[in-house]
């Protein structure tokens, strides 16, 4: 038991005992030991819980997963890590480590206690394509390192693999769980033998690692990375500064992506369902909405008749045609309820409404 499991069992008693000092929380008399009750159960939950590392926090997933787990466990439970500082607006525990850094992740998951790790860090499809070895090094050595000190540790761990991992030889339409991939990016081929490490890792060490396919994924928490799929965010700050845009991609470029509240919402569900319901033990496909550009240039449209594209369509056309335009994710639906709530307009809109606040306050 360490001194936080003390703290919270110590807390348990005195506010069990001493019902009247929860008047903060102001309820009607009647509902005070009921609340009381739920209070103390609160307070021993947050305060026995080992506590979760974001590696990769300060990118596109991580400024949004930072905010939901924090909201959902406390601030003083989440633990952000990353090797750029901190973002100004950045509220919480962070430390700068590199995770290729095996002995500073360790000192880091010893120091905090930690229970879970969410390995986000990593580079992107045209950033792998950039520097191969890098991505090498930090994609699948960074994974390493977290897998063997949750094998240590007895830690859980989530690691997003991708649609990066399909490839020419992959069926194009409604991917299955279960088809070839052969993926020809450097990306694609960390993402593929990091499933195949992840499932080792289970079968032979018990490590609970769990993964998402993650699709392209529309955020506007933090700014959009060198990702193929993310010519879906850019266009939006085209719109708003310009209401134009020079999009990288052919028109008729159909791909499968997510928005982010729910990419957030599926990757703490699966995290949280029991362990006998994950089938899946190298990564789930995992969709919610297929869009071509100008499927979604039809919907800004709606925004601003006016908008203007244009379609230079350069390398990256290459990385998108070699992935898939849709995806059976029925495994992930059928294990653990996985279901969307976004649909192409209601993401337009909500990326709109939030690429103009963040433009508005930078
Ligand atoms: N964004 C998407 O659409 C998408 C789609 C599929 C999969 N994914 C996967 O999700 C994960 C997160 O993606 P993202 O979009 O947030 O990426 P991102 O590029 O926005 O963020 C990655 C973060 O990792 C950090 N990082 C890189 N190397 C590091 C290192 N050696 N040590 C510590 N930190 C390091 C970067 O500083 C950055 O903040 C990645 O594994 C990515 O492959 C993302």
């Amino acid at each position: 038991m360490n001194e936080r499991h003390k703290a919270g069992i110590f807390l348990s008693f005195f506010f069990v005992n001493q019902p009247e000092k929860i008047d903060a929380v102001s309820v009607p008399e009647f509902s005070r030991k009921i609340c009381c009750f739920d209070f103390v159960m609160h307070e021993i939950e947050r305060f026995s819980m080992k506590r979760i590392l974001i590696t990769g926090a300060c990118g596109l997933v991580g400024s949004d997963l930072v905010l939901a787990l924090q909201e959902k466990h406390g601030a003083e439970n989440v633990i952000a890590l990353d090797f750029q500082t901190a973002c100004k607006t950045f509220r919480g525990i962070f430390e700068q480590a590199d995770v290729c850094d095996s002995e500073r992740l360790r000192a880091v998951v010893r120091q905090y206690d930690i229970g879970q790790i969410y390995h986000l860090a990593g580079l992107l499809s045209v950033g792998s394509e950039k520097n191969p070895d890098r991505a090498w090094t930090v994609n699948l050595g960074g994974l390493k390192n977290v897998l063997d000190i949750a094998k240590e540790a007895d830690i859980q761990v989530f690691w997003p693999s991708s649609i990066g991992v399909y490839g020419k030889t992959t069926p194009h339409v409604n991917v299955p769980q279960h088809a070839s991939f052969e993926p020809n990016t450097m990306y694609g081929v960390t993402k593929v033998s990091g499933e195949l490490l992840c499932q080792y890792y289970w079968h032979r060490y018990g490590v609970d690692v769990r993964s998402l396919r993650y699709p392209g994924l529309n955020g506007y928490k933090a700014a959009p990375g060198d990702g193929t799929t993310e010519y879906a965010i850019h266009i939006f700050y085209g719109l708003i500064r310009e209401n134009r845009y020079e999009c990288f991609l052919r028109a008729d470029s159909r791909l499968p992506m997510m928005y982010m509240d729910d990419a957030i919402r599926g990757t703490i569900a699966l995290m949280e369902a029991p362990a006998e319901k994950i089938t899946i033990r190298t990564s789930y496909n995992f969709t919610a909405v297929s869009f071509t550009p100008e499927e979604l240039v039809a919907e800004i449209r709606k925004i601003s008749p006016d908008f203007e594209i244009i379609y230079k369509p350069d390398d990256r056309q290459q990385i998108a045609d070699s992935w898939a335009q849709t995806i059976d994710d029925s495994r992930a639906r059928e294990d653990w309820n996985w279901q969307e709530e976004f649909d192409l307009p209601k993401m337009t809109q909500a990326l709109y409404q939030g690429i103009k606040e963040r433009l508005e306050n930078v």
